[in-house]
């Protein structure tokens, strides 16, 4: 049987035809996923781009700020499925994992948020999967948005595919807030007192942020926008 050598820094390693195979054929299966997951961002992608075009042509400005688009990439789907204890086949990353493909649609107002949430949720290809509402109930630490994870069909040649999306709702405030905490995740190695302060401090903006979704709110209200 032919193998091959594999040179590691923690040795020499002969991994026979079959894991090789093996793997070839996960990989295989994997780069197939990853396009349909593509397909189907396309698809979000695509719904929402036409009800901001639909909301524009009534009211004089845009409810979608932002949209963006990932797909997780394999070396984050291979430590998901290594910390529940998976392996890393297409199978288990399409049953178990929910926010391969992510999009994030950031909005001037809360109002925007959920009348597109709504619009989304009416069109009769979409089936919603979970809902988590961190905005009617943020998280301890003071973050806000709205999460859905649905599932969209893609048509491929000779069938029609459900495919699992993740989709984050927020304000401009709100996304601005998360990417300044995302920060804080990578600044593990500061004093703990000075991990506190900021956790404090970022809690406090939570609040400000918060009001001021809610006065703008007021003012679009009552300018009729
Ligand atoms: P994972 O975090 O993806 O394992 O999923 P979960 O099932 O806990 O989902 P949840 O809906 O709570 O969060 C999913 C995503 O929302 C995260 O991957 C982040 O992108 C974002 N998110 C959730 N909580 C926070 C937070 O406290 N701060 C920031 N900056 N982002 C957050
Ligand atoms: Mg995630």
């Amino acid at each position: 049987m032919s193998s091959i050598t594999i040179n590691h820094s923690s040795g020499q390693y002969n991994l026979d035809e079959k894991f090789v195979e093996a793997f070839k054929n996960s990989m295989e299966d994997m780069q197939v996923l990853m396009a349909e997951y593509r397909c189907a961002l396309m698809e979000i992608e695509t719904k929402f781009k036409v009800l901001n075009e639909q909301f524009s042509l009534h009211h004089d400005r845009n409810p979608i700020e932002t949209l963006k688009t990932r797909l997780k990439s394999p070396q984050s789907i291979l430590e998901k499925l290594r910390k529940k204890q998976l392996e890393y086949t297409a199978e288990n990353v399409e049953k178990e994992l929910f926010d391969v493909a992510g999009v994030r649609v950031i909005c001037p107002f809360i109002d925007d948020i959920y009348m597109l949430c709504e619009c989304l949720l009416n069109q009769d290809d979409i089936r919603l999967v979970r809902m988590k509402d961190y905005i009617k109930s943020p998280k301890q630490n003071g973050y806000r948005s709205l999460h859905l994870i649905v599932e969209v069909p893609i048509f491929l040649q000779n069938e029609k595919k459900p495919m699992k999306v993740e989709v984050q709702l927020r304000t401009i405030a709100m996304d601005f807030w998360a990417s300044v905490e995302h920060q804080l995740r990578y600044k593990k190695n500061l004093p703990e007192e000075v991990l506190n302060d900021l956790a404090f401090e970022l809690r406090e903006c939570a609040n400000i942020s918060s009001s001021l979704d809610y006065r703008m709110e007021v003012i679009k209200n009552r300018l009729d926008l």
